[in-house]
């Protein structure tokens, strides 16, 4: 396995990050998940852009031009020859004396990791997860915005040890006024009446590529798509539930906090949306 770090290819025994990294001390820099299907970077223009929109709001200056993170992307895959797997792009602010202020940090530092990717089972996209909603609440947009995929998810951290000590695979999180914002690190969907909906992105959420892939698909199908805000009331009474996500595709969800969602398996819009998401990344 060959590791990007700054230009160089290292072994994962070499890959090493300083102490004195401010991502390693503050959570400051920020990442990107992203899919390789069949030797091709899914969605790379959309997660480049959101990576580097998240560079500009948090002032990281990235030390690649886009085409050349784009490179190195592709000479990554290129060296570990992955067909198939999961790309993680982290820029990091790069070492620096204690104290956080960024401006001690010289120089950010670019790592990119390829890996294969244990995603759920076929029987759990089949029959769907169990889910939990969870104490823990959603930063919401006027403080650290949702929408940095920022290195600092101690938030998404707590909502997957409720989930842990629940035992189920995935979380439900709400916002401040009690409004579900989405999954420890999925998108969430409903479906009632044949209408799918999803929390606006103001809710508390990122704008997950998954999630505006599904938004898309929804309008080829035919199927109408409301972003509009619902609570765990509208979850609990839903026909169908999915998450959606980077690792998980389309995951349906059968039961969320005891209540069984329609029939107790993934609902007919759910299997739908996944087999053409399928067709689309295969
Ligand atoms: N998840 N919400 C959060 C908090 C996330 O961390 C992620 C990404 C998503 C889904 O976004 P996207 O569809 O762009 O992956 C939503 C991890 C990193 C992943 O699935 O790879």
């Amino acid at each position: 396995q060959w590791i990007y770090m700054n230009g160089n290819y290292v072994t994962k025994e070499d890959a090493k990050v300083s102490v004195f990294d401010h991502g390693f001390l503050y959570g400051d820099g920020i990442f990107e998940g992203i899919r390789i299907y069949g030797g091709n970077i899914f969605k790379c223009k959309e997660h480049l852009d959101r990576l580097y929109d998240s560079a500009r709001s948090i002032m990281l200056n990235i030390p690649l031009s886009y085409e050349d993170m784009q490179a190195a992307l592709v000479e990554t895959i290129r060296r570990n020859e992955m067909r198939d797997g999961y790309i993680r792009l982290i820029v990091s602010r790069g070492p620096g004396n204690l104290g956080l202020d960024p401006e001690r940090c010289p120089e950010a530092w670019v790592i990119i990791i390829v890996e294969q990717l244990a995603i759920y089972s076929e029987e759990a996209y089949r029959n769907g997860l169990v889910s939990v909603s969870v104490s823990q609440r959603r930063n919401i947009p006027d403080a650290l915005n949702p929408k940095i995929k920022s290195l600092n998810y101690l938030n998404n951290i707590l909502v997957k040890i409720q989930a842990n000590l629940a035992g189920v695979g995935e979380a439900i999180m709400l916002n401040a006024q009690g409004y579900v914002a989405e999954g420890s690190s999925d998108n969430i969907f409903i479906v009632k009446r044949g209408i799918v909906y999803t929390p606006p992105c103001y809710i508390g959420a990122l704008e997950g590529i998954t999630r505006a892939t599904i938004i898309e698909l929804c309008d080829k199908l035919g199927y109408t798509l409301k972003e509009e805000p619902f609570t765990m009331h509208d979850v609990y009474v839903a026909d169908e539930v999915f998450f959606t996500g980077t690792a998980a595709e389309v995951i349906a969800v059968r039961e969320v906090d005891g209540r069984v969602i329609g029939s107790g398996a993934a609902g007919p819009i759910t299997s739908r949306l996944l087999e053409a998401y399928r067709q689309i990344v295969e």
